[in-house]
């Protein structure tokens, strides 16, 4: 176990979000902000980590892993007040070092966070401020430093002077703290006159003047101090971390010719040579081969593609997809579909709970649910499966190398033998034994002048 621990401070309203969420869930990439604030303090090889939860301190609770402690700020008194409720927390590390962070900062990275822990532990320092030069540094706490270029204080843009608001090295909220240092200094920072709360910001100061060292470690890439107190500072984030994700997968050996409407979430794998398409959109575990083409018009969560497929215009959620399959375009793909190699699934089809063998074709305006379906099966245009009877569901089974013939209708429970052959408009009620042919309509009937009889529906005047 390492001499090292972080805390979390995700106790904020974030009003300006206008939102029923608490702040730190807002999504970046379809992540929760915390949730990349602590991917970034794992990456960086911290395990024991302690949020500080205040407004819908349950829904915060909720979300995060059991192996996340968590400490209730009952009431909003102050970034120092806040890191206050985890003293036992920290008080396990006598000898050991606290990282802070801001649970609304998102873009924080686990590089930041190793550099600035050794520039912490070489310098000798008690506390090292993340800090970063913005070109707009209105809203942030300013780094004090003095002439000699040494960290002096860190004083907020409510109380900063002219002079101090034309500093444009602002505070990260993310700080390295000797344990022992931090704990004395918190009980001796003095209520903010101005806002009425408790700034972590002066531990800074106090530390300092005990005559320990203090520093400030300037991240390499400014995106690090940002935050987001409304949505359209969420869209600023939620662009940088786009980018950074697409430009990885390129550099990753994926192409992608054009980037508008590609949105990759965090943890997505891609192959070399897959080609993605715009307005696609690929989040959740989901895994991608080499050499496919995804896209235009994609939405796949949690789905498995393997190498060598299509998928054009295709929804999927939770499915599975073998090598070399064509699908597509305005195909939905619903939870536990498992389709094989070399299978093709055309305009207007739904698969559901379902597994769909190797060579299969599927082309057109068909539902198939709760199936088994074999290998080098052709399903005419327009089957369906009756799968649902009302109040419960049933399994089709349709084995290798049968026919189907156009608008079978398959009620399940039921299986059709290998190689069987329906006929088109056949309603499918019974077992059909291997290589028979069904069919289920009457024979046709005509009806010499019927309508002449009858008149049933009036012709347009010629
Ligand atoms: C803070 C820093 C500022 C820095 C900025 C970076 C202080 C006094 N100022 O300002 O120097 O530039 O972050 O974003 O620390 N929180 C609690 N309990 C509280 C108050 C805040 O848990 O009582 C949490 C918030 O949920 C948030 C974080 O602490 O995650 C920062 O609080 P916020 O109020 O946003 O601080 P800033 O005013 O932005
Ligand atoms: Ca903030």
């Amino acid at each position: 176990m390492s001499n090292n621990c972080a805390v979390i401070l995700a106790a904020g309203e974030g009003t300006r979000m206008k939102s029923t969420k608490p702040k730190v869930l807002a999504e970046v990439l379809f992540k929760p902000m915390i949730d990349w604030v602590i991917t970034a303090v794992r990456a960086s090889g911290i395990d024991d980590i302690c949020v500080v939860t205040g407004h819908m301190s349950e829904l915060v609770c909720s979300h995060l892993d059991s192996d996340i402690q968590t400490v209730l700020q009952a009431e909003r008194l102050g970034t120092g007040h806040a890191v206050m409720q985890a003293k036992d927390f920290m008080g396990k590390y006598p000898d050991g070092n606290v990282l802070i962070l801001a649970g609304d900062a998102p873009l924080m990275d686990s590089e930041t966070i190793s550099a600035s822990l050794r520039a912490h532990i070489e310098g000798g320092n008690s506390a090292t401020v993340i800090s970063a030069k913005v070109p707009d540094p209105f809203g942030y706490g300013r780094i004090v430093r003095s002439k000699d270029n040494a960290l002096e204080r860190i004083v907020e843009e409510k109380e900063a002077t002219p002079e101090e608001k034309l500093i444009t090295e602002v505070n990260s909220g993310a700080y390295w703290f000797n344990v022992k240092a931090l704990l004395d200094s918190l009980g001796k920072i003095t209520l903010s006159q101005v806002k009425k709360e408790y700034y972590l910001t002066d531990a800074i100061e106090i530390i300092k003047r005990s005559g320990q060292r203090v520093d400030a470690f300037v991240a390499l890439n400014e995106k690090v101090v940002l935050g987001a107190n409304t949505r359209v500072q969420l869209l600023d984030l939620n662009e940088i971390a786009r980018k950074d994700e697409l430009t990885k997968h390129m550099l990753n050996g994926v192409s992608i010719p054009c980037i508008d409407g590609v949105i990759i979430g965090p943890g997505v794998e891609i192959g070399a040579d897959t080609v993605i398409l715009p307005n696609t959109i690929i989040r959740g575990k989901t895994v991608i081969g080499k050499d496919c083409e995804i896209g235009p018009g994609s939405l796949l969560e949690n789905t498995t593609v393997g190498d060598f497929n299509n998928l054009n215009s295709v929804q999927s959620f939770n499915a599975k997809v073998g090598n070399g399959c064509d699908i597509g375009p305005f195909v939905r793909l619903r939870p536990n579909t498992v389709v094989g190699d070399d299978v093709r699934i055309g305009n207007f089809v739904e698969l559901k709970n379902s597994n769909i063998g190797n060579d299969t074709k599927i082309s057109h305006l068909t539902y198939i649910g709760d199936s088994d379906f074999g290998e080098n099966i052709n399903v005419g245009c327009g089957c369906a499966t009756a799968n649902y009877s009302g109040n419960a569901k049933f399994r089709t089974v349709v084995e290798d190398n049968v026919f189907l013939g156009c608008h079978t209708c398959m009620v399940a429970p039921v299986t059709i033998g290998e190689g069987a052959y329906t006929a088109a408009g056949t309603t499918v009620t019974k077992d059909v034994p291997s290589d028979a042919l069904v069919l289920s309509r009457i024979d046709q009937v005509i009806k010499e002048d019927w309508v002449k009889r009858k008149n049933p529906y009036k012709k347009k005047e010629k």
